[in-house]
């Protein structure tokens, strides 16, 4: 399995770290890449610290055979971190003979328009640019797809997951009254990358149902 590199952006914290973790499992080696240092130390485990939104920083890793373009914020850099910054790593790591998979991480919102405006917007452009990145890399014999989860529970969350009222309310409009792991949604990266071979050029929607919620009047 030497020549599996996955490189997860992101990947010190939530998705991304539970990510590194499923693929190390899964035998690959790992590279992961984040603003902050990692508590991963594990042998296949090497931790760049760079920020995507700026190419300068993003060092020179060889090799990479998935590409998961995870690191996310929502905050006033929505847009330059979530989708300047999947599009820099893309550039930097995707686009070469080596790909057989990127996955790239968006979110319910872009296909809602919920939550904040330049959230919204980063990852409704992150769903057009899987589709544009499937047919650059299409040559190599690799996929890209997207997946979009609703709520995971994760860091990013606190502000509404350490409120009992708004939790409460979250859950009242959630069909399957609970949020995704970060654990799960490594597993369907992991699939999307790994696993899958055909589907590509896709987004899957991860959501308990929080999408699909929408009231029906006769
Ligand atoms: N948690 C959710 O409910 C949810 C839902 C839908 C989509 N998402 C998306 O999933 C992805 C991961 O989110 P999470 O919940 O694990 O968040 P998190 O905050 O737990 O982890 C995000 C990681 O990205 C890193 N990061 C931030 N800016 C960066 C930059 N400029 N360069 C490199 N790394 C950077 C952070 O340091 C952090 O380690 C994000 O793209 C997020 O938008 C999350």
């Amino acid at each position: 399995m030497d020549n599996k590199l996955a490189l997860i952006t992101g990947a010190s914290n939530g998705i991304g770290f539970a990510t590194a973790k499923k693929f190390l499992r899964e035998g690959w080696r790992v590279a992961g890449l984040d603003i902050l240092p990692s508590s991963l130390e594990e042998s296949g485990y090497t931790h760049y610290i760079a920020d995507v939104s700026k190419p300068e920083t993003l060092p020179d890793i060889g090799g990479v055979t998935a590409l998961i373009n995870n690191a996310g914020v929502q905050n006033a850099n929505d847009i330059d971190v979530n989708l300047r910054g999947t599009i820099n790593a893309t550039e930097k790591y995707g686009l070469r003979p080596d790909i057989r998979a990127v996955v790239n991480v968006a979110s319910a919102s872009a296909h809602t328009g919920a939550e904040f405006a330049e959230y919204t917007a980063s990852k409704g452009g992150v769903l057009a640019y899987t589709k544009h990145t499937a047919i650059q890399v299409a040559k190599y014999g690799a996929t890209c797809n997207s997946i979009s989860p609703g709520g995971v529970l994760t860091a990013l969350n606190a502000p509404v997951m350490n409120d009992e009222k708004k939790w409460e309310k979250i859950m009242s409009l959630t069909p399957l009254k609970k949020w995704a792991t970060p654990e799960e949604i490594a597993d369907w990266i992991f699939f999307i990358a790994a696993v899958n071979k055909s589907m590509t050029a896709e987004d899957i929607l991860i959501d308990n149902g929080e999408s699909s919620n929408f009231h029906f009047v006769w």
